[in-house]
């Protein structure tokens, strides 16, 4: 019988099951919680039914992995609650030892850094695992190598991909034995670049559910004062007002629901209460009309 849990998910079936509200780990070193207080936050989004977490090995200085990994230590029985999503690739030219920052996807790094993920985690495997960026100089091939020796060995159970276009999706799909089980990219009223190159179009075709990174525009939808935020903020506000006067979150979130590729929904905030909020939005359905008016206030011109 297996023992470890790296051994026990080598075993089980894959059923990976992610919620379809994910809590967002980048600004964690923002949030200023003690490792208490962080475990207190991921109790509550997992008693909220927000179970799947996203990371990436570049989040944070003090790392965001091990701020998540310390609190996971004081609870390890939450493990198993959750689905741990993290991402490898990116090299920071803020590492001394890199003079630019830049992309890598050889599989001596894939490993290392799944290495370095799993102890700053503290955890001994990884339920989906994101190249984090598509690196220009990527060998299908060389990835879809080091991804099998990883599920081999029980340490990463799942492989999907971010920001990758669609043929960059294919490409790589296509030297894998699995599906992958994500596209994580940008999808928010300001820029929503991949409703339009066809990304999104393959992950319904394939019924791949994106997961949606910055919503909110990381904020910007709030207190930006480009001409086009302005536009959008005014729509938003009129929605708002048509649905009872929900705040604007609420629609854009609901207008980001409404694509039918089922995006997950990626949330950045580390307040509880705007979780809550945000998972009240379900509730909020858009008319095709009110769909269109946001797109249009973004593009500052009629589809035509
Ligand atoms: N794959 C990728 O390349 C990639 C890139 C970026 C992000 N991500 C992932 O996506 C997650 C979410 O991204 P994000 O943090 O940019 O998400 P976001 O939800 O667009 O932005 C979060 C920011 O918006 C602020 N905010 C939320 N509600 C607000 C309100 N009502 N009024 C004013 N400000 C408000 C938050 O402030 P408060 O803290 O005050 O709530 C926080 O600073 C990240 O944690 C990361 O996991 C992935």
């Amino acid at each position: 019988m297996p023992h470890s849990a790296a051994e026990q998910a080598k075993h089980k079936d894959n059923n990976l099951h992610f919620s379809d509200w994910v809590q967002g780990y980048w600004r964690a070193n923002d949030w200023k919680l003690s490792a208490n207080e962080l475990l207190t936050f991921i109790k509550q989004h997992l008693e909220l039914g927000v179970t799947t977490v996203d990371h990436a090995s570049i989040y944070g200085n003090p790392s965001c992995e091990s701020l998540f990994g310390e609190s996971l230590k004081l609870a390890p029985e939450l493990r198993e609650k959750m689905q741990i999503v993290t991402k490898c690739g990116i090299q920071l030219n803020t590492n001394k030892d890199h003079r630019v920052s830049h992309y890598t996807s050889t599989a001596g790094d894939i490993t290392k850094s799944v290495e370095q993920s799993l102890t700053r985690l503290n955890t001994d495997h990884i339920d989906a695992l994101l190249i984090h960026r598509p690196d220009f100089l990527m060998d299908a091939d060389e990835i879809a190598s080091a991804f099998d020796q990883l599920k081999q060995q029980g340490k990463v159970l799942n492989f999907g991909v971010s920001n990758f276009s669609s043929s960059q999706f294919s490409l790589l799909e296509s030297r894998l034995d699995f599906p992958l089980v994500t596209n994580q990219v940008e999808i928010n009223p300001v820029n929503f670049e991949v409703i339009h190159d066809g990304t999104l179009d393959q992950l319904q075709q394939k019924r791949i559910r994106p997961m949606a990174w910055s919503c909110l525009a990381g904020g910007a939808l709030f207190n930006g004062e480009s001409e086009q935020i302005k536009r959008l903020r005014s729509t938003l506000n009129q929605v708002a007002e048509e649905h009872d006067h929900c705040n604007i979150e609420s629609i854009i979130f609901a207008w980001i629901r409404a694509l039918p590729s089922n995006p997950m929904l990626i949330l950045g905030s580390g307040k509880i209460q705007r979780l809550e909020s945000a998972l009240e939005s379900k509730s909020i359905t858009l008319t095709r009309e009110q769909w269109y008016r946001i797109w249009q206030a973004s593009k500052g011109h009629p589809v035509p």
